[in-house]
């Protein structure tokens, strides 16, 4: 897609030095940490939802991310880093995974619904802020993108 940073993913980013395992969207305490932080939850255990906790090498926990696959583009969503564990790059490691994630289920790009306060973690890593009208319609359809304000959300985008 023109217009994309070309950097691709995972190569131009950093392996991840955190342990993932795969969550259950109906795991309460990914609710409740996505929750407390303003991020959607009401379709959190619908089907076709992928989510993955996260655990530094201190053994830290509290750290998600998630990833749908809608119609051949990848939806990364759920990112989370608790705010005492952030500026250490763990979220960018939790992005570099779910677009390792994204490409193996055979996205052709990744999308991403942010808050306005975090689209600059997004464009640092590639991706570009886009209008609703060049959203392709399985992307705007998506639950997450009812469940988030149009006006304090930045869509995003990227190739993966
Ligand atoms: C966005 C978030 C995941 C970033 O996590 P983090 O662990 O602090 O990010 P990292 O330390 O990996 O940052 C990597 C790089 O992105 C930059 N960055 C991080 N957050 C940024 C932001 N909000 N705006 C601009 N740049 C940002 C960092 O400065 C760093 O840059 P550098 O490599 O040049 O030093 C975290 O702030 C968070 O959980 N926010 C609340 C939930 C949220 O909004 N999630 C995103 C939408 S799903």
């Amino acid at each position: 897609m023109s217009g994309l940073n070309p950097i691709s993913a995972p190569a131009a980013l950093p392996a991840s030095d955190l342990i993932a395992h795969a969550l259950a969207g109906s795991a309460p305490d990914l609710a409740a940490a996505l929750g407390a932080a303003h991020l959607p939850v009401a379709d959190l255990a619908e089907p076709g939802r992928r989510f993955f906790g996260y655990t530094t090498p201190e053994g830290a926990d509290g750290l998600y991310g998630g990833l749908e696959m809608l119609d051949g583009h990848g939806l990364v969503r759920s990112i989370l880093v608790p705010e005492a564990l952030r500026g250490r790059g763990h979220g960018r490691a939790i992005l570099s995974a779910l677009l390792a994630e994204a490409k193996i289920a055979g996205a052709r790009d990744v999308w991403g619904f942010s808050p306005a306060a975090a689209a600059g973690f997004f464009t640092h890593h590639g991706f570009r802020i886009v209008a609703r009208y060049e959203v392709p319609q399985a992307v705007l359809g998506a639950r997450v993108a009812q469940l988030t304000c149009p006006i304090s959300t930045a869509i995003v985008t990227r190739a993966v």
